[in-house]
């Protein structure tokens, strides 16, 4: 990893953390780095099957982990591994936005009740432990001006983005209202390494990497012309780290989205030309155009002078990096 600073590798060396949603794809990268820092590591995963745990993702550091198979609906089961960290990283999340508008009542209970409960777990059981939670940049929905920022209104278009906004409002309550030191990162199609590239229920820039990574035909819906912003999983991390280790951020939110931005087509054109396959057209299915949220154009400029972090990976780059990746272990992700 090419993001993450001396003084932050100091900072995490020893630190007791819990990684909620860590066999995931953002939360077994987390495993990752702060395993490779020093970090005595817990991952508490449900492996929900309408989302992209896989146990893949840490076969090469299990013997550093602690792992509970253990749902964060449960309110007794989740408290008894709270007291003695240090850190609470949530990345538990139901994240499929399609599945979020066949299966509301799901969505809610995992995205809205689940944060309540880590975060009354910690007001109960450790109100010292700092505490990230991931947020998504789709709570905007429609962006009523350009490049969205922070201060944005929000207008979801589907009930994943609903549900991931008022559990943001959760976490910024419980900062202010109980001086907890809680935290969100919002994060915007975030690719690379260990992430679901098996089905089009995830983040689309995965699914397109999958299928060209298979040399099959990435489909696009409609012109594709609308815009996106993404971001190279090494610096979600590094920006999700740099939020921990900061005493600046309490009670606050952070867009950590990359710096470039592509149309829909041209992510899957440069997808297809450095891992393979082709590119198709197609018609909008009618239930994908009508949570549809146009352009995407966001700015990183708070993280950038607060967290003092920047991305470092462009998206050829990470393409590169995320084929390298999958070239021996492919057929893990696409069962
Ligand atoms: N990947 C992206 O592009 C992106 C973009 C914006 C926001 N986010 C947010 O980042 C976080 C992590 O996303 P990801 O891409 O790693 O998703 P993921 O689906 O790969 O991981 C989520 C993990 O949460 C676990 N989980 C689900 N329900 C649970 C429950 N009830 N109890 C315990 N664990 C449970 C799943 O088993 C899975 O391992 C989520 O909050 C997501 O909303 C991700």
């Amino acid at each position: 990893m090419k993001t993450i600073d001396a003084s932050i590798e100091n900072f995490f060396k020893g630190k007791k953390i819990l990684i909620a949603g860590g066999l995931g794809f953002i939360g077994s990268n987390l495993a990752h780095q702060c395993v490779k820092m020093g970090a005595e590591i817990t991952l508490y995963d449900c492996m929900d099957p309408h989302s992209g745990g896989n146990l893949f993702n840490v076969k090469h550091i299990k013997n550093d982990l602690n792992v509970y198979f253990m749902d964060i609906l449960n309110f007794d089961q989740l408290a008894t591994h709270i007291p003695d960290k240090d850190i609470i990283i949530n990345c538990a999340a139901s994240t499929s936005h399609p599945f979020s508008m066949r299966e509301p009542w799901i969505d809610l209970d995992v995205n809205s009740r689940g944060v309540i409960n880590i975060l009354e777990a910690i007001r109960r059981f450790n109100p010292k432990v700092k505490m990230v939670h991931l947020g998504t940049s789709t709570q905007l929905g429609h962006l009523r001006y350009t490049p969205a920022d922070e201060n944005h209104p929000e207008f979801p278009t589907d009930i994943y983005s609903a549900n991931k906004s008022v559990s943001e409002k959760y976490v910024l309550i419980y900062s202010n209202a109980f001086g907890l030191r809680t935290s969100v990162i919002r994060l915007s199609n975030v690719f690379g390494p260990r992430a679901s590239v098996h089905s089009p229920e995830f983040t689309f820039n995965n699914f397109f990497i999958g299928l060209a990574l298979q040399k099959k035909a990435i489909t696009v819906f409609g012109d594709g012309l609308q815009m996106r912003n993404v971001i190279y999983i090494d610096d979600a991390v590094a920006a999700i780290l740099k939020a921990v280790a900061s005493d600046k951020t309490d009670g606050q939110t952070f867009f950590a989205t990359g710096d470039e931005h592509f149309s829909v087509a041209d992510i899957a054109t440069i997808t297809a030309e450095i891992l393979g396959g082709s590119v198709d057209f197609v018609q909008w299915p009618k239930e994908r155009k009508a949570v549809e949220i146009g352009d995407a154009i966001i700015t990183n400029q708070k993280a950038k002078s607060i967290l003092n972090w920047s991305p470092k990976w462009n998206l050829r780059d990470g393409l590169v990096e995320t084929r390298n990746y999958f070239s021996d272990c492919l057929h893990e992700y696409l069962r």
